[in-house]
């Protein structure tokens, strides 16, 4: 059976990428990364690419700061569909996306926000979480669509809030659980 092709964006360190390829490569995951795009010169999720043999482009996002030009959101459409990605999967990628990129794969893109959504959209959510006094929190996967963190909710896995958890701790367990998540999510794809 021909395999789900995935094209994956982010802006860091790549862990949520890795745990991703790490899957595939186990044979547990039947999909294939055809491309990792990164918005940021060494990204560090560029080298977990090249760690996993996946073909990988740094793409200059032009003068915005929270969105890519819109030159730059076409050729990102291109590229994708150059490699014949099906599934776009966000992996810690620090813009929004618009109308080039939805219209393109429309509820085929999806992301993996550190909180139980609708709490805590943005960023540093897991801060957010701590500083309400949360005795639970977590992370989503969801569509996304032109709002921040707004997009229909896929899956959901909670993880408890440790009396005595810095935000580096409680991110480090959501971390954790997004590792198990997202492929479980993207296996949910590969099988419909
Ligand atoms: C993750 O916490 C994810 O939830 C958020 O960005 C972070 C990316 O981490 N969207 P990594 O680059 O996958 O390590």
């Amino acid at each position: 059976m021909k395999k789900l092709a995935l094209g994956i964006l982010g802006s860091g360190t790549g862990s949520n990428c890795r745990a991703i390829l790490e899957q595939i490569r186990a044979g547990k995951l039947d999909a294939e990364a055809r491309l990792v795009v990164a918005d940021t010169f060494n990204a560090g999720i560029l080298n977990v690419a090249r760690d996993y043999g996946v073909p990988n482009v740094y793409l200059p996002p032009g003068k915005f700061r929270t969105r890519l030009e819109p030159n730059v959101e076409m050729e990102l459409v291109r590229l994708l569909q150059e490699a014949s990605v099906e599934l776009v999967v966000l992996a810690g990628f620090m813009r929004v996306l618009k109308e080039p990129m939805l219209a393109a794969f429309p509820r085929r893109i999806i992301n993996i926000h550190p909180s139980l959504l609708p709490k805590f959209p943005g960023i540093e959510s897991w801060k957010q979480a701590l500083e309400a006094g949360e005795k639970v929190s977590g992370c989503s996967v969801h569509f996304v669509d032109a709002g921040i963190d707004s997009g229909e909710i896929i899956a959901q896995r909670e993880v408890p809030v440790l009396a005595g958890d810095t935000a580096e701790s409680l991110h480090a367990r959501i971390q954790v659980a997004e590792h198990a998540l997202y492929p479980e999510v993207i296996a949910q794809f590969a099988d419909a």
